[in-house]
C-alpha cells in the first residue's frame, strides 16, 4: 500500500490500527507502482496513463535531460537513448540528486545546460509555479525541450500540495514562461478518472448505507475490497480510450502532460 493509501486509511476511518511501514519501504513501492503498476494498485489506471503516456512523448529524447524535482526518478527508464541527471531540494524524500537546488528550487548550472527537462508531479508542490517554469526554461537550451506533468481532478495528497490546472491553464502559464506549447494531453478521463476517485473514497471511508444509490456504492466498494483488480480489468476494457487523449471536447481529466519547447534553434 502507498504512503497515501496508508494516510487515508487512518485519517479516514481509523481501520488501519497498525504502524506505518518504514520508509525505505514505502519509497520502493511508490517506486514499483510508478515504473510496474499492476491492476488492484489504488492508482493503477492513473499510472498506466501516465507511463504510456511519458514514452510517447519521450521516445526520441536525446542528449542530456534533468529531472526536475525528481524525487526517485521513477520514470529514469524511459531515457533509452538520452542521459538523465537528477536534481532535487536537498533533505526530501528523495534518492541523492545529480544537482542540488537552492531554496527557490534554482539548478546551479549555466543557462541552457539541457536538451530537455522532465517534470513530473512537481508544479503542484512548487509554492511558486511560475518561477519553476521560468527556471526550466533557463535550463533548456534554445529548442530543447519541457515534458512535464501535473494534476487536474485529484485528491488533496500532502506534501504541500498547493494547486490545479486545466489543460488550457497549464498551457498559458508555461506560454508566459517563454515555451511555445506543442500539445497538451489529458489523462485518465471521464469515467476512467471517475471511478478511481469512487475507488479512493470508498477504500478510505466506506460507503453509508441508504436507499438504491448506497447499495450499488456499497457493491462496488465490497467488489473492489474482494477482488481489487476487477475494477482495474473493467477500466482497461471499457474505457482503455479515455487513458490519454488530446481531445478538446474531454472536461474531466485527473491529469495533465504538457510537451513544449523553448523557441530557437541549437548553438
Ligand atoms: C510528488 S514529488 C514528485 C517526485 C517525482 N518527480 C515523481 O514523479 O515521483 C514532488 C517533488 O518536487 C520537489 N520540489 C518541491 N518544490 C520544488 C521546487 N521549487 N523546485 C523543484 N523541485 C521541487 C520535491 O522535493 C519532490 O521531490
Amino acid at each position: 500500500m502507498s504512503l497515501l493509501g496508508w494516510m487515508g486509511m487512518v485519517s479516514g476511518s481509523g481501520r488501519a490500527a497498525t504502524a506505518p511501514p518504514p520508509l525505505d519501504e514505502v519509497m520502493a513501492e511508490r517506486f514499483r507502482e510508478r515504473t510496474d503498476p499492476r491492476r488492484g494498485d489504488w492508482a493503477y489506471a492513473h499510472f498506466v496513463d501516465l507511463r504510456d503516456a511519458l514514452a510517447e512523448a519521450l521516445h526520441d529524447a536525446s542528449g542530456v535531460w534533468l529531472d526536475y524535482g525528481a524525487g526517485t526518478s521513477p520514470y529514469r527508464e524511459l531515457f533509452t537513448t538520452a542521459e538523465l541527471q537528477t536534481a532535487d531540494i536537498p533533505g526530501g524524500e528523495s534518492y541523492p540528486a545529480d544537482h542540488a537546488l537552492d531554496r527557490d528550487g534554482r539548478c546551479p548550472v549555466p543557462d541552457g545546460t539541457f536538451d530537455g527537462v522532465l517534470s513530473t508531479q512537481v508544479l503542484e508542490h512548487v509554492t511558486d509555479a511560475d518561477a519553476y517554469l521560468r527556471e526550466a526554461y533557463r535550463l533548456v537550451r534554445p529548442g530543447g525541450r519541457l515534458v512535464l506533468s501535473t494534476h487536474g481532478v485529484w485528491e488533496e495528497h500532502g506534501g504541500q500540495d498547493l494547486w490545479r490546472w486545466t489543460a488550457d491553464g497549464l498551457a498559458l502559464q508555461a506560454e508566459r514562461a517563454g515555451f511555445d506549447v506543442d500539445r497538451t494531453v489529458k489523462l485518465t478521463c471521464g469515467p476512467r478518472g471517475l471511478l478511481l476517485l469512487l475507488r479512493w473514497y470508498g477504500r478510505d471511508h466506506g460507503w453509508p448505507g441508504g436507499g438504491l444509490i448506497g447499495l450499488v456504492l456499497r457493491a462496488l466498494w465490497l467488489v473492489d475490497r474482494l477482488l481489487p483488480p476487477a475494477m482495474d480489468t473493467y477500466l482497461d476494457r471499457a474505457f482503455r480510450d479515455l487513458g490519454h487523449t488530446t481531445r478538446p471536447d474531454v472536461p474531466f481529466y485527473l491529469d495533465i502532460l504538457l510537451v513544449a519547447r523553448k523557441p530557437g534553434s541549437p548553438r
